[in-house]
């Protein structure tokens, strides 16, 4: 089976690769490498010991995407691609809306024209909002999101639940993953930010490893058991198996099926601070910082659905996740280098 990844070289897209290749499917990697490198690429053969394709190319680009479609016998698409940082979509959002939603219809455009008419999609936990109460259900009514980012992502979905109301040979799964950390056990692929990173994990191990002073805490007067912001850390292994059972849903039933991805567990910044110290063995310098605009106290997801129509659960803790977390930041400072 191949299956086409779009932004396969990023984060979440390499460790599914990698878990496609070791179930035996034939990943297709499409990145533009806006947020990524190539070296990524090289690792998921190194891991596997097998050969993966790799096309760089925009999916708003439709000659290329038809290129890539007449040049194999794609049977699904697992859609990272995406631009994913808050502030930058609150700052420039018709990049994010250009590439994010409009990247979105060009590539299903393209794939209704190649007759692939399946896809797994990155959603996020951002569209369930400010107003709904954890654990957050799939039947929830959408939130009001507060940043371009989520719009993105609750148009994108709007726009493939529509495609599939409109065509019943179109299958989509609208994946909501709630907050992917750790890395692949052998340390070779991880989350490798650009600049300062904007999220948790990512700058506690900028800060254990040296190159940023201390942590900013952004709050500790939220109404959670210790004030800090509470969060469902899911490993991103765990996510990228999610992804495989997505894909069997899609290949095996028509319509539009929207799962969370999330281990059920909140955990606290602190909390994560103390297992991250555990982790690398060394203190964690942090300061209590203002709230981060935006920010919400709780977040966490009901992942019961998942396992009950996918089989799908997290079995990674919130130790492995650092430990993994840790052993990719330590082994490559520098991420993947220039
Ligand atoms: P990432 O930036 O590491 O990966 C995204 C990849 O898409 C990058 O390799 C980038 O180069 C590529 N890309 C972006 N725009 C493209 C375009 N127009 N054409 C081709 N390639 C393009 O991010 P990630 O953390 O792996 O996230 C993957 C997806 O999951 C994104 O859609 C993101 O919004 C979503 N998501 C991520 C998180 C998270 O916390 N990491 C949470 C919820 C949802
Ligand atoms: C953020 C995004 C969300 C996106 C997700 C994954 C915002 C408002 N939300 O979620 O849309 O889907 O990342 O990319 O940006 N924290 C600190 N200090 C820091 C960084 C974070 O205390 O330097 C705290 C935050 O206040 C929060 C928790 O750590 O309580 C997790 O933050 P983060 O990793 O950025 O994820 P989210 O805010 O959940």
């Amino acid at each position: 089976m191949s299956i086409l990844v779009t932004g396969g070289a990023g984060f979440i897209g390499s460790h599914t690769c990698v878990e496609l290749l070791n179930a035996g499917y034939d990943p297709i990697i499409l990145d533009n490498l806006c947020n990524s490198k190539s070296e990524s690429v090289k690792r998921i053969k190194e891991i596997t010991g097998k050969d993966v394709k790799f096309y760089k190319c925009d999916i708003r680009d439709r000659e290329g995407l038809d290129k890539v479609f007449a040049e194999n016998k794609i049977d699904a698409v697992i859609h990272f691609a995406g631009l994913k940082c808050v502030p930058e979509s609150i700052s420039n959002p018709l990049e994010y809306y250009d590439n994010n939603i409009g990247g979105s219809v060009v590539l299903c455009e393209a794939m209704a024209a190649a007759g692939c008419k399946k896809i797994v999609f990155s959603s996020s936990a951002t569209v369930y909002g400010s107003e709904n109460p954890s654990p957050l259900k799939e039947d929830m009514p959408e939130g009001k999101t507060t940043n371009p980012y989520g719009t993105t992502k609750l148009y994108i979905e709007r726009i493939l639940k529509d495609t599939c109301a409109s065509d019943s040979e179109w299958s989509a799964c609208l994946l909501r993953y709630f907050n992917p950390i750790g890395a692949h056990k052998s340390g070779r692929i991880g989350e490798d930010p650009n600049g300062i990173p904007n999220n948790l994990v990512p700058y506690i191990t900028q800060v254990a490893i040296g190159k940023l002073d201390h942590l900013n805490v952004n709050g500790d007067d939220y109404p959670t058991p210790d004030g800090t912001g509470v969060r469902d850390y899911i490993h991103v292994v765990d996510l990228a198996l999610g992804h495989l059972k997505a894909v069997e849903k899609v290949l095996g039933e028509n319509g539009c099926f929207t799962y969370n991805l999330g281990t059920g567990n909140g955990y606290s910044v602190l909390e994560v601070v103390k297992a991250f110290e555990k982790a690398c063995g060394k203190p964690v310098k942090y300061v209590i910082a203002p709230r981060r605009p935006g920010d919400i106290a709780t977040c966490y997801s009901d992942p019961s659905k998942a396992k009950e129509e996918l089989g799908w659960e997290a079995v990674r803790g919130i130790d492995e996740m650092c430990e993994d977390s840790w052993r990719w930041q330590s082994q490559n400072p520098d991420g993947y280098g220039d």
